[in-house]
């Protein structure tokens, strides 16, 4: 049996490790052969490929971003894509395809599937937006990441008595604001999920000034205020699946708190950092028991299928449940982190 993996989307911590699972098990249990489709769904659509080796996946376990490249190409937005993907297919004598993606590849893979194509997913995002599972692996790393950074924040704001916002990653969803905030005790934690009174926020920052400390905090980059309630966009330029590219509420906030308050503020975006470099031990571990189950998957030859992680056990649910819905922070998980505000 052949069989196609391809990486889409933005790159995540844990990418390798699962292409190293999939292969090794693959050869080695299964005797199955590997093409690798590059740069996501922009491989087979354009046919760009090479044979993936257990030699090609030797080493790559603790490396960051993806050796197979990754893309946002949608081949739905592309006149005749979806047949050149099969046509593709067929001429790779692929039989099975393995996609390793968030909400838009899976979101692809699940329509292939409807249409016949043998896929079975991976769930992957550093924002951990995706249902069907209770975690995707790179957001652990993202989480100490962005931790690791605001811990070296509070020295600086302590040092100079300003407020430092740090916008976080999460377009729809608070978690990596969430778990980073609550990890590295942030005094205000801002989600997409929960709109925010500006006044309220300033109200927490002159608390936290009064205690003769500095205040923390964290912004995901999709956060809205109450009023004016708009996402701070870079650019209005979209991608292929139609996302504007966010960024800078966490300026926006800090010029607010200056105004308002006449204390010293700034802001430190992390962007990219929080998807760089080597995977934490946990995101290794997800990943690559995510990578040995969807191998297992495609010799079940159980298609239209994700893999997840329920508890401690990685399960196979149906690709359209990993996509129907955002996962996104409770009310109930937000009002947790209000007890440390101010
Ligand atoms: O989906 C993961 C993510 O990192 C989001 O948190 C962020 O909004 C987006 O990707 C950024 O994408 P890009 O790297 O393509 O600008």
């Amino acid at each position: 049996m052949r069989v196609g993996v391809l990486t889409g989307g933005g790159d995540c911590p844990g990418l390798n490790a699962v292409i190293r699972a999939v292969v090794r098990k693959g050869i080695e249990v299964h005797g199955f052969e590997f093409v690798g489709y590059r740069e996501g769904w922009r491989g087979p659509l354009e046919g760009i490929r090479a044979d993936l080796t257990v030699s090609d996946v030797r080493g790559i376990l603790p490396r960051g971003g993806t050796i197979l490249r990754s893309s946002r190409t949608n081949p739905f937005s592309v006149e005749g894509g979806v047949q050149r993907i099969q046509d593709n297919l067929d001429a790779d004598g692929v039989d099975a395809l393995i996609a390793i993606g968030g909400e838009d590849t899976l979101g692809v893979a699940t329509k292939l599937a409807g249409l016949g194509v043998n896929v079975v997913g991976v769930p992957k995002t550093i924002d951990n937006d995706l249902s069907g599972t209770d975690f995707t692996f790179g957001f652990d790393t993202a989480v100490n990441i962005a931790m690791e950074a605001i811990d070296r924040l509070h020295t600086t704001a302590e040092s100079h008595h300003r407020a430092l916002v740090v916008e976080v990653m999460g377009r729809h969803a608070g978690w990596i604001a969430l778990h980073a905030g609550l990890a590295a005790g942030a005094n205000v934690i801002l989600i997409p999920e929960q709109p925010f009174d500006i006044e309220e926020v300033c109200g927490h920052v002159q608390t936290r000034f009064e205690t003769d400390f500095s205040p923390i905090i964290v912004v995901s980059e999709g956060a809205v205020p109450k009023e004016g309630g708009e996402m701070t966009l870079t650019s209005g330029e979209k991608d292929s699946f139609g996302h504007v590219r966010l960024g800078g509420i966490g300026d926006r906030i800090a010029a607010e708190i200056e105004q308002r308050t006449g204390k010293e503020s700034r802001a430190v975006v992390l962007g990219h950092v929080q998807r760089g470099g080597t995977p934490t031990a946990f995101d290794r571990w997800l990943a690559t028991r995510f990578g040995l189950s969807a191998i297992d998957a495609v010799h079940a030859q159980d298609y239209g299928t994700m893999v997840a992680l329920r508890g401690t056990d990685i399960v196979r649910v149906p690709l359209s449940e990993g996509t129907a819905e955002l996962k996104t922070v409770s009310p109930e998980l937000y009002d947790e982190a209000r007890v440390f505000f101010g």
